[in-house]
């Protein structure tokens, strides 16, 4: 109720959303929620079939973060990019700053049921390798504000290839703006090989 009383506040004292972004609320964002349903799914579960990732219960910095990346194109605008090229357009429905604090809000409160595993790959031959990831995203994958590195656990296998790929190779982290993906690059180049990749995507699916 704070928070609806709060949106009113804003729009009584004329003040635009881009220039006071209250913390999101999830009951607002619900409603801004429904485009997304198609790909992502009610519990923001994701679809392997159009290659949509587990959303739900992802942090809402994170989230929020992501679809403002989207929205400005320092994620989603690189040429060989086609799968964040269909996600750009959706973060744009998101018209202010506020809907997007609440929409990240709202998908942080959902809770998908774990995703199956898809891929194969050793996930004891990437144990070791961990190591070097595990002070940013924590030692189960759950992720830490401080060093800005999202939750891991409870994420696609396949989707985990895809961005390790796509850090890899460029097709994210690599804009001037991109300040945080720009730091996650070079630990993904560290995997020396698509085996490397795959063996690291299963060993943080076997994450609890
Ligand atoms: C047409 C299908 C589609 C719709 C609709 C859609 N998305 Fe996406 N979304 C995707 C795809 C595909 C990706 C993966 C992009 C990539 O591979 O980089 C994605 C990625 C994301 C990510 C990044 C996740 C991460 O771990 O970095 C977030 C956050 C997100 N979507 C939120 C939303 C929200 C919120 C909405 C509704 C406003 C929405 N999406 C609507 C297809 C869609
Ligand atoms: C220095 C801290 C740091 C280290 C070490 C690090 N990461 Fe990251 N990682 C990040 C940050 C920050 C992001 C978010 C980038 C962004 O905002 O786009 C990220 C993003 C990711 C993503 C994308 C998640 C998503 O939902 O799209 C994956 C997968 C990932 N890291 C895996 C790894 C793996 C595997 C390692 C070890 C080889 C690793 N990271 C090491 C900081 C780190």
């Amino acid at each position: 109720m704070k928070g609806v009383f709060g949106a009113a506040l804003i729009v009584v004292c004329g003040l635009s959303p881009g220039q006071v972004v209250a913390a999101g609320n999830a009951e607002n964002g619900k409603a801004h929620y429904t485009i997304c349903l198609a790909c992502h799914g009610a519990n923001g579960e994701g679809n392997p079939a159009i290659h949509s990732p587990t959303i739900g219960g992802q942090e809402t910095w994170y989230v929020e973060r992501q679809l403002q990346n989207f929205k400005s194109g320092v994620r989603g605008t690189h040429p060989k990019d086609m799968y964040g090229a269909q996600m750009r357009p959706m973060s744009m429905t998101l018209t202010s700053d506020q809907i997007v604090a609440d929409v990240a809000a709202y998908v942080n409160t959902l809770r998908p049921a774990p995703p199956k595993p898809s891929i194969s790959g050793d996930a004891a031959a990437a144990e070791a390798s961990y190591a070097l990831c595990a002070p940013c995203h924590g030692a189960r994958g759950e992720g830490n504000i401080a060093f800005n590195a999202p939750r891991l656990i409870g994420q696609h296998d396949w989707y985990v290839v895809q961005q390790l790929v796509n850090f890899r190779d460029g097709l994210r982290g690599t804009k001037l703006e991109d300040t945080f993906g720009m730091q996650m690059r070079p630990m993904a180049m560290t995997l020396m090989n698509d085996e490397a990749v795959r063996n690291m995507a299963a060993f943080i699916a076997s994450l609890k």
